[in-house]
């Protein structure tokens, strides 16, 4: 064999081997809270202090440093959604934002694999935009009631049923349903997304109260689909102005899945780190956010001096992702998001042509 074509046999068979070790299960780590795992996350308490008391601490740390020990071992990264609890949030997350946010950094990571800490179809996204890497799930229960609202047969059929008319599907889908669309959205760039059309009508789906709120903020009409987030449908107008009349002074923050009686209230609507530029650019005194519970949990600690009044809502599916599920999906390597490869590549013409756009 050439010696060029011998040194790039044996490089190759190198990188074989360190790859299939770095995915070896590994042993589980011990879990004692010891005084050097009490330094190790001596930063990331600080920023939950508010909301676990020190007492509680010595559960939370010892995983907390297993795990970010265990991502240098694998080269891996946590994407975590801002509806991650604090602990996790502050503690192993390596990027944290909204779903756009993360599927960004998902099409322009370095890591061998990704851990991603939020929703099925949120690590779907992540394997749409990085084929070649391992996209870990530390539960595949965690779903989302609108991804479970709509199949891609659906989306065939309203093709059908409304020849010509574009179809944005928002990015809490699954890939059959992403492959099916013309473009994806998120809640931070729908509008923009619908206008990039340029179509006097589009099919937004299937969340409908997401798309009544762009509705209201496009000429474009806006046909949609039977589906609703279970955190934010709950919320009502009613409950907005009776907040309004017992809190003076509050600033109402509400994400664009609530319905539109509840946005008409709002002083501000937007995604998930909307919500936060929000709060960090004009820093109110008391600010109810109209979203899931670990919101305010995190962002408590970027925008000190903001009283965050209650009510939210909790998500079932993002509060399955724990630190010991995260810790087992690291050590066994677990589990193991796949899509299927020809769907894939028909759902990633529609999430890079939303990438691809300006904001
Ligand atoms: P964003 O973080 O994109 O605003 O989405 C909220 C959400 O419900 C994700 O499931
Ligand atoms: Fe789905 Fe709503 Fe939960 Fe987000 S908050 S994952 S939209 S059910």
């Amino acid at each position: 064999m050439p010696v060029l074509q011998q040194q790039r046999h044996s490089e190759t068979a190198h990188r074989q081997r360190v790859s299939s070790a770095k995915f070896q299960p590994l042993a589980m780590p011990a879990l004692d809270y010891t005084g050097e795992v009490a330094e190790a996350t001596a930063e990331a308490y600080e920023k939950v202090r508010h909301v676990i008391p020190a007492i509680e601490w010595p559960a939370y740390a010892p995983y907390i440093k297993a795990i970010n020990d265990l991502k240098r071992q694998r080269n891996a990264v946590i994407l975590a959604h801002n509806y991650m609890t604090p602990e996790i949030f502050h503690g192993v997350a390596d990027i944290v934002g909204d779903s756009l946010q993360l599927a960004k950094e998902a099409a322009t990571s370095q890591a061998d694999v990704i851990v991603q800490c939020g929703v099925h179809f949120m690590a779907e996204t992540s394997k749409i935009l990085n084929p070649d890497k391992t996209i870990l799930m530390p539960d595949m229960a965690a779903g989302c009631s609108l991804a479970q609202s709509i199949t891609g047969a659906d989306v065939r059929a309203l093709r059908q049923k409304h020849p010509g008319v574009p179809i944005v599907t928002y990015v809490n889908t699954s890939a059959d349903v992403k492959a099916e669309c013309d473009i994806c959205c998120t809640s931070s760039n729908a509008v923009e997304v619908v206008e990039s059309l340029g179509a006097p009508r589009v099919l937004l789906v299937p969340d409908k109260y997401l798309a009544a709120n762009v509705a209201l903020r496009t000429t474009v009409e806006i046909l949609t689909w039977e589906g609703a987030c279970v955190v934010h449908q709950r919320f009502t107008g009613a409950e907005m102005r009776e907040y309004r009349n017992s809190v003076p002074g509050v600033k109402i923050i509400a994400h664009p899945e609530c319905p539109t009686d509840v946005t008409a209230e709002a002083d501000y609507t937007g995604s998930t780190a909307g919500m936060i530029n929000w709060l960090k650019e004009n820093s109110p005194k008391k600010a109810l956010l109209v979203t899931e519970c670990s919101m305010a949990d995190n962002v408590a600690s970027q925008a000190p001096g903001v009283d965050f009044v209650r009510p939210c809502n909790l998500c079932p599916y993002m509060k399955m992702i724990t630190l010991p599920k995260i810790l087992e999906s690291l050590v066994h390597m677990r589990a193991e998001v796949t899509v299927d490869p020809a769907i894939a590549a028909r759902a990633r013409t529609a999430v890079e042509r939303m990438i691809s756009l300006k904001s």
